[in-house]
C-alpha cells in the first residue's frame, strides 16, 4: 500500500476495509448494510472441466442453444439462448446452419460445435478470476467485430453459464453478482406487451408492441397481479366485441385492429374495468411500434391507413402522449432516421421515455455516439445484442453515466432461462419487459422476480422511488 492510500480520510478507508471471513475475503460493508460479496465473487477462481451445448427449441419452433458448464467442484450451470426477430443491423450475429434441409437453415448444430470445439478448449483448464476476463478471451477468440464467427449465440450463451457459475461458486444468488458499483439492486417494473403487432403477427397493426406498466404499484407481485388482471380483462373484452384472442409471439393478443390508437381505447377500458386507475399513479401504457419495420423505402411510416414523413409520425406520438396514458416510446422511429429521433426528443424527451433499441443494439460505443447527438434518454438492453455479459454491463454504464435510463429485455425467441431478472434487479435499473404475463418462457422471467421479492430485502420500482 503506498503513501497516498494512507494518507486517505477514515471515511474512505472504511470503504476498501476487506473482512477476512472462515469462507474467504469479502468487501467493505455495502450500502445497504450488507456486506458485498462481488469482491468475494470474483476472487473465486474458476476452473471449468465441461463445457457443452444443446440444440433445443426456442418459444417459436426454432432451434437455439443450451450451454451447459460443470466446474472443478462438481457445479453445474445452464443458460438458455434468446433470439430476436425485428433485429437492428448493427446486432451481434447469431451463427446459423444455413442447411435447409433441418429447421428450414436454422439449425445451430455448428455452433453447438463452437462451443464444444474451439471454445471449450480456450476456455477449459485455465483458471478464471472474472466474468470479464472470460468475456474479453471469447471477444478475442471470435476476432470479429459482429462475434458472427463463432456466433453471438454462442458467445452469450457460454458468457451467461460462465456469470451463472461465478455466483454460484461465490455462493450468491446471480443478481448480487451483477450488482454495478454504487447503485443499490432493486425489483423493476414489469413491462407486460399484452397486444402484439408488427413482426410478432400477422394482423396487419404496425405497432409491434402495446405494454402495461404498473409504474403505481406497490411491490412486484402486486404489479403482476395488475399485469394479469388487465389482460384477463382485456381479453373478455376482445371476446366481447367478436375479436381474435389468438396470441403473437410474445404472448400478447393479436386482434386484427390497424390503428395503434384504438388498441390504446381498448387498453385504457381494460385497466379500468381490471379496477386500475390508467396512469403513473396506477398502471401506464408503454409502446414499442418497432418503427424500422414499417418504415418504407421512400422513407414515410407506413401506420394503418396512412403514410407518415418523420415529422408527421413525431405529431402523432405527441397527440397519443396526450390523450392517453403512455409514459415510454421505444424505437418510434427507425433506426437510420437519426434526423427524426433528434427531433422526436427534442419534441418529446423532456416528459416520455425515449427508448433506443434497434438503433443503440446495447453497444456501449454506439450508446455513447447517440447520447452526443442527442438521440433518446434510454436504452433497451439485451444481452444477445451485443453478445456478452460484461459489454452489456457496460452499456448500462454508459446510460448510467449520460443520464439515460435503462430497460432490461428478453426476445421474441425465448426459453425459459430467467437471467434478465437477476440482470435486472443486480443493476437496479427499475425496469424490465419479457413478454405477456401468460406462456411459460414468458412468466418465468415475472416469477423470478417474485420469488426474488420474497427472499430478499429490495425495493420495488423505478430508480429514485423509496
Ligand atoms: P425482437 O423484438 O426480440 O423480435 O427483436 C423485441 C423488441 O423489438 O424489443
Ligand atoms: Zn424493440
Amino acid at each position: 500500500m503506498g503513501p497516498g492510500r494512507e494518507r486517505e480520510p477514515p471515511a474512505a478507508r472504511k470503504r476498501v476495509t476487506r473482512i477476512r471471513t472462515s469462507e474467504g475475503w469479502y468487501g467493505g460493508e455495502h450500502r445497504s448494510g450488507r456486506r458485498n460479496p462481488l469482491a468475494y465473487a470474483v476472487r473465486m477462481p474458476l476452473r471449468v472441466t465441461a463445457l457443452t451445448a444443446t440444440e433445443i427449441l426456442d418459444s417459436r419452433s426454432r432451434p437455439t442453444l443450451l450451454v451447459s458448464l460443470e466446474d472443478e467442484a462438481g457445479r453445474k450451470v445452464t443458460a438458455g439462448v434468446p433470439s430476436g426477430a425485428s433485429t437492428g443491423s448493427r446486432e451481434a450475429v447469431e451463427r446459423r446452419d444455413g442447411d435447409v434441409d433441418r429447421y428450414g437453415g436454422l439449425g445451430v448444430q455448428r455452433t453447438v460445435m463452437a462451443v464444444e470445439g474451439e471454445i471449450a478448449e480456450r476456455l477449459s483448464g485455465e483458471e478464471w478470476r472474472d466474468l470479464e476476463s472470460v468475456d474479453r478471451a471469447l471477444i478475442t477468440l471470435d476476432g470479429t467485430d459482429d462475434k458472427g464467427r463463432l456466433g453471438a449465440n454462442a458467445i452469450v450463451g457460454v458468457s451467461m453459464a460462465f456469470a451463472r457459475a461465478f455466483a454460484l461458486g461465490a455462493g450468491i444468488p446471480l443478481y448480487r453478482s451483477l450488482e454495478r458499483g454504487s447503485v443499490a439492486s432493486r425489483l423493476p417494473v414489469p413491462h407486460f406487451n399484452v397486444v402484439n403487432g408488427g413482426a410478432h403477427a400477422q394482423n396487419g397493426l404496425a405497432f409491434q408492441e402495446f405494454l402495461l406498466a404498473p409504474l403505481g404499484a406497490p411491490n412486484v407481485r402486486e404489479a403482476v397481479r395488475a399485469g394479469a388482471e388487465v389482460y384477463a380483462a382485456l381479453k373478455a373484452r376482445l371476446h366481447a366485441d367478436g375479436m381474435s384472442t389468438g396470441l403473437g409471439d410474445e404472448g400478447g393478443f393479436a386482434p386484427a385492429i390497424s390503428e395503434p390508437e384504438q388498441v390504446l381505447v381498448l387498453l385504457v377500458d381494460a385497466i379500468g374495468e381490471a379496477g386500475y386507475a390508467a396512469g403513473r399513479d396506477g398502471v401506464a401504457i408503454a409502446l414499442d411500434p418497432a418503427a424500422s419495420e414499417f418504415r418504407r423505402d421512400d422513407g414515410l411510416y407506413e401506420v394503418g391507413g396512412s403514410a407518415l414523413s418523420s415529422g408527421e409520425m413525431i405529431e402523432r406520438y405527441a397527440a397519443i402522449v396526450d390523450r392517453y396514458p403512455v409514459w415510454s416510446i421505444e424505437d418510434g422511429l427507425a433506426e437510420d432516421d437519426q434526423e427524426g429521433w433528434v427531433a422526436l426528443t427534442e419534441r418529446l424527451g423532456d416528459g416520455v421515455q425515449l427508448v433506443g433499441d434497434d438503433n443503440f443494439v446495447t453497444n456501449p460505443a454506439i450508446i455513447r455516439d447517440a447520447v452526443e447527438a442527442g438521440i433518446g434518454n434510454a436504452a433497451l438492453i439485451k444481452l444477445n445484442q451485443v453478445g456478452t455479459v460484461t459489454e452489456t454491463l457496460e452499456a448500462i454504464d454508459v446510460c448510467r453515466g449520460a443520464g439515460y435510463a435503462q430497460m432490461i429485455s428478453h426476445r421474441s425467441g425465448e426459453t425459459t432461462d430467467d437471467f434478465i431478472s437477476d440482470l435486472a434487479v443486480g443493476t437496479g435499473c427499475g425496469q424490465l419487459k419479457s413478454g405477456a404475463p401468460a406462456r411459460g418462457e414468458r412468466v418465468a422471467k415475472y416469477n423470478r422476480l417474485i420469488v426474488l421479492e420474497r427472499e430478499e430485502r429490495l425495493s420495488y420500482g423505478l430508480p429514485g422511488r423509496p
